[in-house]
């Protein structure tokens, strides 16, 4: 027996400005989850740990579009996003938030003794001010263009684009997020955390120390921000929502939110520690301590250089000893965004799918951008569901507990003597908790979901090349045999599973009565134990893990999709200027009439044109029009139109077009007829 280690395990502290979507799942809680379960069912000592961020602009920004107060707005999203993460089954040991006055209190000390030790550079300088919003422009509150790669929106403190963390006057043309306007350059006084005097430690730790144990996306960005050079970075703020500045001179001031948040983990583990009357430092400063942060890859700045030269600073603390960070998942090809309402929000999808948290999970895993930014499509969630999830592990389970009830009423066979294919089976069987940790481990959590896959393959296979249901017939001890075996790879797959699909796991312990054992099974029985599930054990009746997901269920999500970024479009679209002024003399030249549209034929070898025959009062005239990509030419006869009569014929395709359709725009970039509200208006009616 190996003695346990110690895991800290801390997942991205969210921001509490909106509710959670799959890509917050997919790209750190569920991994962390699966990381923090498969170390306790592992024996290990783990203290999962999380928060809201309930500090820094974004929450500032969206309680004054709200006309609320940021505390409002924190306490909304804070218990949305808690109850989701515990509905998704995230087993965090401990859920805070940095509103919390045990948070306060850490925070505020942490920053007294780097402050008392001399570790900040105390500094008066220039920072950008909006005079007509009398605030400071720190982190989001200013937008302009990336000093490093040029994009155009980056943030005060942080490029969206590439990733960089700057200073908000490194911005080029900054602009106020508040009323649009040039800032302009106002003294304050700062605290700075010189990280360049860390390049040293961060280039010894991260660099030379963690080359290969380090995900190469993660150790490719440390490693171009340290050769790029480190600058001090102010750790204080002008704002007025955040942790106080606890020193002489912070009056009016707050810790950037990016200081504050990280020792939210602290905080979050002090409480935890509290509630279960544990001493909450050996998961901070032992040595043997695994501190690990899982995080998305925007984030890595802060974890990987600035939180580590704090903890560096400070002196107690241990090190992460990784920092698995993920890349972005995209929803259908674009990228999620929480103001565009293009996301599949977790409250929604368990409205929509209940029951079904297992089934996202999986197919958030088997698709994770561990490596690169991956796409979540409908399409794909359905075809996992039940070309895997269904098909292969549902299908196995079921027919390995319906054959048990329906030969043996339920009770475990006795085994007989095994074949090379049952010893190999077996053997196969005893290989799979190795081959998942391993890649757990690693981090690589797509391989380990394969693998689990894989082991109920291998039932499903033994099941179909040992046929108990012919050999029933004629060779009922054989039977048997092959029911046992199948009934050890089941409870293996009840255990190896748990870590990934938590609420099959404990749906399929329950079918396998797993607690009527003697001793509950554990990761390493699977190893070892030849009899998971002993002769005469007891198991229940069949129930399905996974139920099929039609084509409907599928097109109604995207058609919310649809709906969502049509309502998008509607609200950006910019309304072009007006034109230059014309004389009424100018307006009366045009003669445009009401008319309708007799005949209709698509204009060969071209996609837009419509070659029309339009009845204008005067007369009937031909028309080509550039309507095709919007009406076909059955579903205009009969249209009722405006024409403008009296523009010069030109000739399109070869075609006299004699007269021109006025046309307007809908919001998902179709064409629309401009006709009369009133259908007794004749052909031939002038508009005016
Ligand atoms: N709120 C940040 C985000 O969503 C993450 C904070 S992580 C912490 O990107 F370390 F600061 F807690
Ligand atoms: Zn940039």
């Amino acid at each position: 027996m190996t003695t346990p280690k110690r895991y800290t395990i801390t997942a991205a502290l969210p921001y509490t400005n909106g509710p959670v979507h799959i890509g917050h799942l997919a790209g750190v809680y569920v991994p962390a989850d699966i990381y923090a379960r498969f170390q306790r069912i592992k024996g290990n000592e783990v203290a999962y740990i999380c928060g809201s961020d309930e500090h820094g602009v974004p929450i500032t920004i969206k309680a004054k579009k709200e006309g609320v107060t940021p505390q409002q707005v924190v306490d909304k999203y804070h218990a949305m996003i808690k109850a989701s993460f515990k509905e998704f089954g995230i087993s965090f040991d401990n859920y805070s938030r940095t509103s919390a006055k045990i948070h306060h209190d850490t925070a505020s000390e942490f920053f007294k003794k780097l402050y008392e030790e001399g570790k900040f550079i105390e500094e008066t300088n220039q920072q950008l001010y909006d005079a007509e919003a009398n605030q400071f422009l720190a982190d989001r509150f200013v937008v302009g263009t990336c000093p490093k790669c040029g994009f155009e929106e980056s943030y005060g403190d942080q490029c969206e684009n590439c990733g960089t963390s700057h200073n908000a006057t490194d911005l080029i043309n900054p602009k106020s997020a508040i009323t649009g306007n040039t800032p302009s350059l106002k003294e304050t006084k700062h605290w700075f955390l010189p990280l360049d005097q860390y390049e040293p430690f961060l280039r010894e730790w991260i660099l030379e120390g963690h080359k290969e144990d380090w995900k190469p996306n993660v150790y490719g960005q440390v490693k171009s921000w340290v050769d790029d050079g480190l600058r001090p970075r102010a750790v204080t703020r002008d704002l007025d929502w955040g942790i106080p500045v606890p020193v002489a001179g912070g009056e009016g001031k707050v810790l950037y939110v990016w200081f504050d948040a990280p020792i939210g983990y602290i905080s979050s583990t002090k409480e935890w520690a509290a509630a279960k009357g544990i001493d909450w430092e050996p998961y901070w400063k032992d040595k043997d301590t695994k501190l690990l942060h899982f995080i998305g890859k925007d984030n890595i700045v802060f974890h990987c250089i600035i939180f580590p030269s704090m903890l560096k600073a400070e002196g107690s603390y241990v090190l992460p000893e990784n920092v698995p960070a993920n890349e972005f998942l995209n929803l259908e090809g674009n990228k999620i965004s929480t103001s565009k309402n293009w996301a599949v929000w977790l409250h929604e999808y368990l409205e929509d799918f209940p029951g079904k948290q297992d089934v996202l999970r999986y197919t958030l895993t088997a698709n994770a951008p561990e490596s690169k930014d991956n796409d979540f499509t409908w399409k794909d969630f359905q075809a996992r569901n039940n070309n895997e999830l269904v098909a292969i592990f549902g299908n196995f389970i079921n027919r390995v507990v319906v054959l048990t009830n329906k030969y043996y009423d339920g009770q475990v066979p006795s085994a007989g003597s095994f074949s090379d294919v049952d010893e190999d089976t077996l053997a196969m069987l005893q290989k799979y908790p190795q081959i998942i940790s391993k890649s757990i481990e690693r981090y690589r959590f797509r391989e380990a979901l394969v693998e689990l896959m894989n082991l109920a393959r291998l039932g499903n296979k033994y099941l179909a090349d040992e046929e108990p249901w012919k050999v029933v017939k004629t060779d009922p001890d054989r039977v048997q045999t092959i029911m046992f075996i199948a009934l050890q790879i089941a409870s293996g797959l009840a255990v190896l599973c748990e870590p990934f699909l938590p609420f099959t796991a404990a749906k399929l312990k329950t079918i396998l009565s797993f607690s009527t054992l003697d001793a509950p099974l554990n990761w390493d029985d699977i190893k070892t134990k030849n009899n998971l599930l002993p002769a005469n054990h007891n198991i229940g009746k069949a129930e399905l893990l996974f139920a099929k997901i039609e084509d409907e269920e599928v097109q109604q999500q995207l058609d919310k999709l649809q709906a969502s970024k049509q309502a998008n479009e509607a609200a950006n679209k910019t309304v072009a200027p007006q034109k230059d002024t014309i004389g009424f003399d100018d307006f009366t030249k045009l003669d445009m009439r009401v008319g309708t549209i007799l005949e209709a034929t698509k204009v060969p070898k071209t996609k837009k044109l419509l070659q029309l025959k339009v009845d204008v009062g005067i007369d009937v005239r031909t028309i080509v029009s550039g309507i095709a990509e919007s009406f076909s030419a059955d579903e205009i006869i009969g249209q009722r139109v405006t024409v403008l009569c009296n523009l010069a014929p030109r000739t399109l395709r070869g075609v006299e077009s004699q007269g021109m359709i006025l046309m307007t725009d809908t919001p998902d970039g179709k064409l629309a007829f401009i006709e009369p509200e009133n259908e007794s208006v004749a052909n031939g009616e002038q508009v005016s």
